[in-house]
């Protein structure tokens, strides 16, 4: 879910759609607002795209106005997405407000004890009971007994005028109400009688601070901010953030203060933009030449060295590593496949790539010699985290490759290598995907480097061929054009096929999965290999086939074996689409279509090869109807398990 709250001299709601706008990737299945109006509480919630919202909004009679509000764009976990389970959710009084991302897993018997003391729950969600313990809390930390809490709320009533008072009171009540709560939230609260505070907490979910010059903002990240400020503050583990117009105060759960870590953004407000592009995934798709050479710039020395400037671990911690594990999910575990095969090859570690969903519940054998690589865009994503937690429990070190600075993955973690693509917009994964295989590949030299498997030579020569992979992405966009054509003609398709052989398999993958992700059509990728124990059985007359071929050069054992794949296909009806390296012509008389990418060291492909498959993939949907920067039922960033 995407959260933005908002407090200063602006009209809050134009602040937080805006804000929401540059969210909407987090979810959009509906959307909501509050805005604290001259003692009262203006809240206004719509099923649907944003878009829903800012109707109702442009046909209400007027429009709330205020300086100090919240919103929220949801990604449905407890309860549909109707207008009634949109955030924010209210009290009984109608004077608090909440906006919650995550699942509280505890929320059952929560209920059932506030449905016991007679409040009235009007949704389903786990959310609005938060707005009922703040009531309840709130009630009992203003008593006149004295059962305030102790910690910030009592210090303020006697040291403090009383509206701080008051607002530290609300701080207070807040911080209890997250002691009694289980699983993963980020919670922000407005109060109608507290109009000088926003209040934000968080556990293991996103939560930022965006510092502007009398106005301060809490966002699930900085997307929702950049516009207005590139100052960051990061918000810890079990922290709340009490905002104001001049500052925030930091506490944790137990009411210690805390200093948040400041930081500035360098993305540019524009990167998020479309820019002349009718859709972010299009736009993101031509960004990747630039990506790719962003990720790999200043990493790679002048004597041909490979430089992680970032890492916490010393040559020495890499040095000791006896076994790799990759965790990750969906695009990213694609990247994490193709890594594997560079890192086994170039460092003669064993390496293991596993899904982070069942990376911890399966008790993976782990200790100070395991490294775990676990790659991440957002930084966020929970099952990615939740392996990151269990790794370092278990002594292993964690190395995260990550695209968002300032996000909790790279901050729970050992050390990090950015990708530095830059804010990926579009819901499918395409320059950061790039992105993730380059600094795997780094990753997979530098330990080569410094365990002394490869020589300075070797390395030298990889570094040199990966400096010249940003102009043969930026080749590819061009020689893959016909791909676009191609792809709408089979918008009818009922399903395709993809295979490869060693690094194309993986790219099979992540070509399947784009196609589900995008286009909603059955796609499966297979090694081709694997093809006749099984797959072969739902080749029928017109699937169509999507071949990664391998370089004729180098591994010829493999593409003879993949030529005598396509001809099986073929021997069975299938349409044939080959991606093929330049000047690879044993294929052309098996390819019904054929779509050449430029020749590249074999483990380097998968910087092209994924092109074309991601070009198809955006056609089709496009072809189909589709909205490719908000494909159905998907999220971003997922910060639920
Ligand atoms: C979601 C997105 C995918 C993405 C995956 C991992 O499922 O829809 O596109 O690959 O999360 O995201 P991450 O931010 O951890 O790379």
């Amino acid at each position: 879910c995407g959260i933005i709250g908002y407090i200063g001299g602006q009209p809050a709601l134009e602040v937080a759609l805006a804000g929401l706008r540059r969210l909407e990737y987090r979810g959009y299945d509906s959307a909501g607002v509050a805005v604290v109006v001259d003692g009262g509480l203006r809240t206004l919630r719509r099923a649907g795209k944003l878009a829903n919202l800012e109707k109702a909004l442009a046909e209400s009679e007027t429009s709330p106005r205020g300086t100090v509000g919240i919103g929220h764009t949801r990604w449905a976990t407890h309860g549909g997405p109707t207008d009634t389970n949109a955030h924010p959710h209210t009290d009984c009084t109608g004077a608090i407000a909440v906006i919650h991302n995550g699942i509280i897993e505890n929320f059952a018997s929560l209920r059932a004890g506030l449905e016991r003391d007679g409040h009235e729950l009007a949704s389903e969600t786990d959310t609005e009971i938060v707005a009922h313990l703040l009531e309840d809390e709130l009630a009992a930390v203003s008593a006149p007994d004295g059962t305030a809490g102790a910690g910030a709320a009592g210090a303020a009533r006697t040291a403090e005028g009383a509206e701080t008072a008051g607002a530290s009171r609300l701080t207070e009540a807040f911080r209890r109400v997250c002691r009694r709560l289980e699983g993963a939230f980020t919670l922000v609260v407005v109060h109608r009688d507290h109009p000088d505070v926003v209040v934000g907490a968080r556990r293991n979910s996103p939560l930022v601070v965006g510092v502007g010059a009398d106005e301060t903002f809490l966002a699930s990240d900085v997307a929702a901010f950049i516009a207005h400020t590139r100052s960051a503050v990061e918000i810890g583990q079990d922290q709340i953030v009490e905002a104001r117009r001049d500052g925030v105060t930091i506490t944790d759960f137990a009411g210690n203060p805390v200093e948040g870590r400041p930081y500035h953004v360098d993305w540019d407000a524009s990167a998020a933009e479309k820019g002349g592009h009718p859709y972010f995934m299009l736009k993101e798709i031509s960004e990747q030449p630039t990506a790719l050479a962003d990720t790999l710039r200043g990493r790679l020395s002048n004597d041909a060295e490979i430089v992680l400037d970032e890492e916490r671990l010393s040559a020495q911690d890499f040095r000791d590593v006896d076994k790799v594990f990759i965790v990750a999910c969906g695009t990213a575990y694609h990247a994490g496949l193709i890594a594997k095969y560079a890192i086994e090859h170039w460092t003669r570690l064993p390496c293991e790539v596993e899904m982070a969903s069942e990376f911890r519940y399966r008790d993976p054998v782990l200790d100070r010699s395991t490294l775990v690589v676990a790659i991440s865009q957002s930084g966020e994503t929970l099952d990615t985290l939740m392996a990151v937690k269990h790794a370092r429990e278990q002594k292993a070190r964690v190395l995260a490759i990550c695209n968002t600075n300032g996000s909790t993955i790279p901050r729970e973690s050992d050390a990090v290598l950015y990708t530095r693509c830059g804010p990926e917009v579009g819901v499918a994964s395409t320059k950061t995907f790039l992105g993730q295989v380059a600094a795997c590949l780094l990753v997979g030299l530098y330990l080569a480097q410094v365990r002394g498997v490869l020589y300075g030579d070797e390395v030298a020569r990889y570094v040199e061929k990966l400096q010249a992979m940003p102009a043969l992405v930026r080749q590819t966009l061009a020689t893959i054009e016909p791909m676009r054509a191609l792809a709408r003609t089979l918008a009818d398709a009922r399903a395709v096929l993809f295979l490869g052989r060693h690094v194309g398999y993986p790219v099979a993958l992540e070509g399947a999965l784009k196609l589900k992700e995008l286009a909603y059509m059955h796609a499966e990728g297979f090694p081709a290999g694997e093809l006749k124990h099984g797959p072969i059985a739902l080749v029928e007359e017109g699937l169509p086939v999507v071949v990664v071929v391998p370089s004729p050069r180098g591994r010829s054992h493999l593409h003879s074996k993949i030529v005598s794949n396509i001809q099986e296909v073929r021997a069975r009806g299938a349409r044939t689409i080959v991606i093929a390296e330049e000047g690879d012509t044993v294929v052309e008389p098996y390819a019904e279509h054929l779509i050449r990418v430029p020749a590249t060291p074999t483990l380097f492909a998968p910087l092209v090869t994924t092109l074309p498959l991601q070009v198809f993939a955006c056609e089709l949907a496009l072809a189909r109807g589709l909205d490719v920067d908000q494909p159905r039922n998907l999220a971003k960033s997922v910060t639920v398990e």
